[in-house]
């Protein structure tokens, strides 16, 4: 699933335009519009259906793939593994910090310590049928997070876990190093690892990592934020639920959804995007959100708007 030398800055392996232009992911040349396939968990009915997006976002231009263990317990995976083949020069980006908890409220668990973050990055080449994971992320669990925190063992010293995963990359099963949920000290910390890219929650509408953002861009490291359009559980706020934005929206002829992308993309250069989606229609707007051009008096208004924190109890019942 990874690439070869034959895509290009223009084109990908598959032969398609970049969507949203090239950028740089580790070693990997990629496009700065690639798919999350979280929401691929909503298809769990429909394989077919989930291999038909996955099979369209890579044609489309889309040639990075975020992915875990746990979305689905390994049915994301699977599917990734199913659509996908070295030919097309997808880069898949899975993560480790989490394990499926099948059957619970919700369905994963933290596995912070060095010997889960092993055994996840074993179960993600197991179900994604590869030799090397291009990259991994670090997905750190807090002890104060709405969702799910760490408690007990499970608070884990930053440090160890990146040596963790440095031995890991040194013995070949991950090719690159990427955080999840990091803060900017954390991030600093980590630097002489070498990381591949960042992934936390923010968008348009909720940028509070702004300067882990600056920090990446200091540092030339991907900045691929999740919740791209604002995410998709209840209590956030989506880009579309934002009257300002449909206003910039409706005036050049696009959809919300496709300004806050290419917000993103024009905000800071070295962002690389993960929009989920289920939907063909949605993920052809998507990736046609690169080609969408801001004038600056939109800009202006855009920049202006006020942030949403992502820190919100999505899962209220949640301990
Ligand atoms: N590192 C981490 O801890 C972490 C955490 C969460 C997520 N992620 C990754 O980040 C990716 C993106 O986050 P996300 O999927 O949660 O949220 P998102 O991309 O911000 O938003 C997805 C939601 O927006 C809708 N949507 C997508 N395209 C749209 C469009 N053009 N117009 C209107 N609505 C649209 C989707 O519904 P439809 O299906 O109807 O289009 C879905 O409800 C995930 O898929 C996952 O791979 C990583």
């Amino acid at each position: 699933m990874t690439t070869s030398p034959s895509s290009t800055a223009d084109r990908t392996q598959l032969g398609a335009p970049r969507a949203g232009g090239a950028g740089t992911l580790g070693r990997h040349t990629v496009s700065r519009i690639g798919y999350g396939a979280m929401q691929l968990e909503r298809l769990h009915d429909d394989r077919a259906a989930a291999i038909t997006v996955l099979r369209r976002a890579a044609e489309l231009g889309a040639d990075h793939v975020d992915t875990a263990q746990f979305y689905g317990d390994g049915y994301v995976n699977e599917l990734i593994r199913e659509a996908y083949r070295p030919a097309d020069g997808v880069v898949v980006v899975s993560k480790v910090g989490a394990d499926p908890d099948p059957g619970a409220r919700l369905p994963i668990r933290p596995a912070q310590r060095p010997e889960q973050l092993r055994a996840s990055v074993e179960d993600n080449l197991r179900s994604l049928g590869l030799d090397q994971i291009p990259v991994v992320n670090l997905r750190r669990i807090g002890t104060t997070g709405p969702r799910i925190r760490a408690t007990g063992d499970q608070v884990v010293a930053l440090e160890d876990q990146v040596a963790a995963m440095i031995a890991l990359r040194d013995e070949g099963k991950i090719g690159a190093i990427g955080l999840s949920g990091v803060t900017e000290d954390e991030l600093r910390r980590a630097l002489p690892a070498g990381i591949a890219c960042v992934q936390n929650a923010y968008s348009l509408v909720a940028r509070d990592a702004e300067p882990v953002l600056r920090l990446c861009q200091a540092e030339q490291i991907a900045w691929m934020p999740f919740f791209p359009l604002g995410g998709a559980f209840p209590g956030m706020t989506h880009v579309s639920d934002v009257p300002a934005v449909a206003a910039v929206a409706e005036s050049l002829g696009v959809t919300a959804a496709q300004v806050g992308l290419a917000w993103l993309l024009r905000h800071a250069p070295h962002t690389l995007l993960i929009p989920g989606t289920t939907s063909l229609a949605h993920l052809a707007a998507n990736i046609a959100a690169g080609s969408v051009e801001l004038p600056e008096d939109a800009l202006a208004a855009l920049d202006a708007l006020p942030t949403h924190s992502t820190d919100l109890p999505i899962d209220p019942a949640g301990d």
